[in-house]
Order: structure tokens, then sequence, then C-alpha cells
């Protein structure tokens, strides 16, 4: 049974940018996560409709940074180099970034996303716009091969249902195929207070133990985990039908330092509850004490997570400017609930003094690239244990 431990408030939906200033119809849901007992799984205590915000609006590109394109390309090489896999299918395909790096002769993409399907459909890649589920695989496995690799980045921690999911997955792998995917790591999010991982898409946050005790039930397991610094702290989990593939150290480490760092135990999420309450509260300390100072504050990136910060601290125009973001589609637009403006990354000027880091995932990409910022005194501020 799931059991609530943390109420981050009122949320609007993470990536829903406001249009012409138009809130009018902005929804809001309460976002709470709770903790099952039995599969020590972490997850919202209500799942949000999954067409409110996977749709043809939807804002996040994954290919707008470079450590992401970058990541993609690494990962496509490796996985070819290891697998040498013929028929490819990407559960949840975004802009075409991992994809781009294979052959479009057999490789299948699953998009809900409009506006990003037409993209990889255009690019090639037979692209079914829909979500991921029992009906899906079956229509796949009436038209295709089964799929010796099936990929999915930070998308398989979207999808509500995991036990069909898993299920389906189970049934179009291949008999010697790998599923490998990845998505925030729960360690690194209670070790960094990043309770910014959590707003609606991310129907829940994965440990190793949770994925491990539900995989199982389909007859699947975990045979290899990687580490990654991708989002914020993300694991790389390697899967196979059960019996198929030696596994790996990796697991059995990753597994105890799960149980050491207590993420089967209830009490450890009460605790992280109360690290959160405190994080708010010296968040809204710091920008109050540079306002104060009359420093001009802006945020840098309008990220999904930044969404759920300023929504859970209630921080709003009156502290923050306005936000500076890459892309196009984001720009012009008010950020969700707080209605702070996004502005194109031109207005990151010299009257800037102060930036909250929404994007404190890509904290080397940006200090490498606002060198002139930090050079002339300008602060990064963050929310994030040990990133302060
Ligand atoms: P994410 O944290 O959900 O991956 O989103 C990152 C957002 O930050 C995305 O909208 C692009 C934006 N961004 C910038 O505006 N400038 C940058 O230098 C980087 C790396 C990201």
């Amino acid at each position: 049974m799931k059991k609530q431990f943390l109420d981050l408030g009122k949320q609007p939906i993470a990536n829903g940018f406001i249009s012409n200033g138009d809130n009018s119809d902005e929804y809001f849901f309460d976002l709470k996560v709770g903790f099952d007992d039995e599969t020590k799984l972490v997850s919202l205590m209500e799942f949000v409709q999954l067409d409110k915000m996977f749709n043809d609006d939807y804002a996040y590109k994954a290919s707008m940074s470079n450590t992401m394109r970058e990541h993609f390309k690494k990962a496509a090489k490796k996985f070819k180099k290891q697998f040498d896999p013929k028929h490819i299918l990407e559960i949840g395909s975004n802009d075409g970034v991992f994809l781009k790096n294979f052959s479009n002769t057999d490789t299948l993409a699953v998009e809900p996303c409009g506006n990003f399907s037409k993209i990889t459909n255009e690019m090639g890649y037979k692209t079914y716009n829909e979500f991921w589920d029992l009906d899906l695989a079956k229509k796949i496995l009436e038209n295709h091969n089964k799929r010796d690799l099936i990929f999915s980045a930070n998308c398989i921690c979207h999808i509500p249902e995991l036990e069909e999911c898993f299920e389906s997955i189970s049934k179009v792998l291949s008999p010697e195929g790998v599923f490998i995917f990845e998505d925030p790591s729960l360690e690194k999010m209670i070790e960094r207070v990043s309770y910014d991982q959590i707003y609606d898409e991310h129907a829940h946050v994965f440990s190793v133990t949770a994925l491990n005790n539900i995989l199982n039930k389909f007859s699947l397991s975990i045979f290899k985990v990687e580490e990654l610094n991708v989002h914020g702290g993300s694991n790389r989990i390697y899967v196979c039908h059960s019996g198929k593939r030696k596994i790996d150290s990796s697991v059995q480490n990753l597994l105890d330092r799960e149980h050491r760092a207590g993420l089967d135990s209830f009490d450890t999420y009460v605790n992280f509850a109360k690290e959160v309450e405190e994080s708010k509260n010296n968040l809204i300390e710091t920008l109050t004490k540079y306002k104060q100072q009359n420093k001009k504050i802006v945020s840098y990136g309008a990220t999904s997570k930044s969404t759920t910060v300023f929504n859970y601290c209630n921080i709003g125009t009156d502290l923050i400017d306005y936000i500076i973001d890459t892309t196009p589609s984001k720009q012009g637009k008010l950020s969700p609930g707080k209605h702070i403006p996004i502005f194109a990354p031109e207005k990151f000027n010299s009257s800037v003094d102060i930036a909250f880091l929404g994007a404190w995932n890509f904290v080397d990409e940006i200090c490498k690239k606002e060198k002139l910022f930090l050079d002339r005194g300008g602060v990064f501020v963050t929310h994030i244990k040990g990133n302060e």
C-alpha cells in the first residue's frame, strides 16, 4: 500500500507554459508523494491525466543542450558496439536526439507528443504517435519483428501503469534482446534534497530496488546498472529476459548501497520531507536577502524542475525578475503557476547580479558558458545540497 510522505502543494503542469498571458484555464493539482511498502516504489499519490502533459504543444526538446546531444551520441555508439542491434525501438523519442544515431531501416519510435513524432517521422523513422501500452505492443508485433534493443530515456518514469509498461516490453523484446532505460535516481534525489525531480510528469522516482522488484514479476532481470551524471544523477538500467545474461556486480552493489541509504524504509522519506521544508526556508531567505540588497535576480533555465520549486516556495516576480531559456518555444511565454516572464538568453546581460540555477543539472555547461558573469562577481544560487 502507498503511504504519503511529502506534500508539495498545488502545482500546475510543469511544462505548461502560458502563451499570450492567458492563464484562464490553467490546471492545478495536488502534488503529493508516497512510498509503496510492498514494491518499495516512490510515486505520486495521484497521477495526472497523460494527455494534459504529453500533447502536441509539449515544450521540452531534448536536443537543446550540448550535454544531452553528446550524451545520446555516446550512448548509441556504446550500444552498437556492445549489442550490434538490428531491430530497434525507442519509447519516448522526443525530437530524435538518440534515434538519429541509428539507421532508419528498422528503427521504430513511440512518441505521444505530435509535434515531436512529426519530426522523427519526417526523418524516416516509423514513429507511433501513441502512448506505450499493451495495445501498442500488440500493434507493433503484428507489423514488425521483435526488438533486439529497446531504449528509453527519461520516459519510463513518466508512465503511471508501470506493470503494464514492463509487460508490454517483455512481449516486444526478442528472446536475446536488451531493454535499456535511464531515469533520475532516487538515491541522488534523497542525497541532494533535489525535490524538484518531483513534478507531474515524474509519476515515479526510481530506486534499483523497486525496479528489480517490479521487473521480476514479468520474468525480466536487471543485468547491469550504470550511474550517469545527467539530469542531476540518473541510473542506466540494462534488462534482459531472466536467465539470458550474466548479472554484473553493479546490480548487487547498487542494491546494497540503497539498502544502507534506507531507500527501502519509510522513515528515510519522512526525514527527506523535513529536509525539503528546510531547503524551502533557506532558498526564500537567500533570495529575499539579495532582493533587499537591490540585486537583480533572474532564473537560468525554464525547467520543469523550477516549476516545482517556484510553486512550492511561492516564488514569483516579487523575487525573480524573469527567466532566460534557450528553447524558442518557451520564450515570450510565462512560467507555469507563478507567471514569471521567459526571455531568450540575450537578456542574461550585465544588469543581472544573481541567477537561480533552474537548470542546475547543467551546472558545468552553464558555468563554462557564463564565465563572464562569474568573473564580474555574478552569483549562481541553487537549492541543491552540496551544490550551493
Ligand atoms: P531540463 O533540466 O528539464 O533538462 O531542462 C533544461 C532547460 O534549460 C531547457 O529548457 C533548456 C534550458 N537551458 C538553457 O536555457 N541554457 C542552457 O545553457 C542549458 C544547458 C539549458
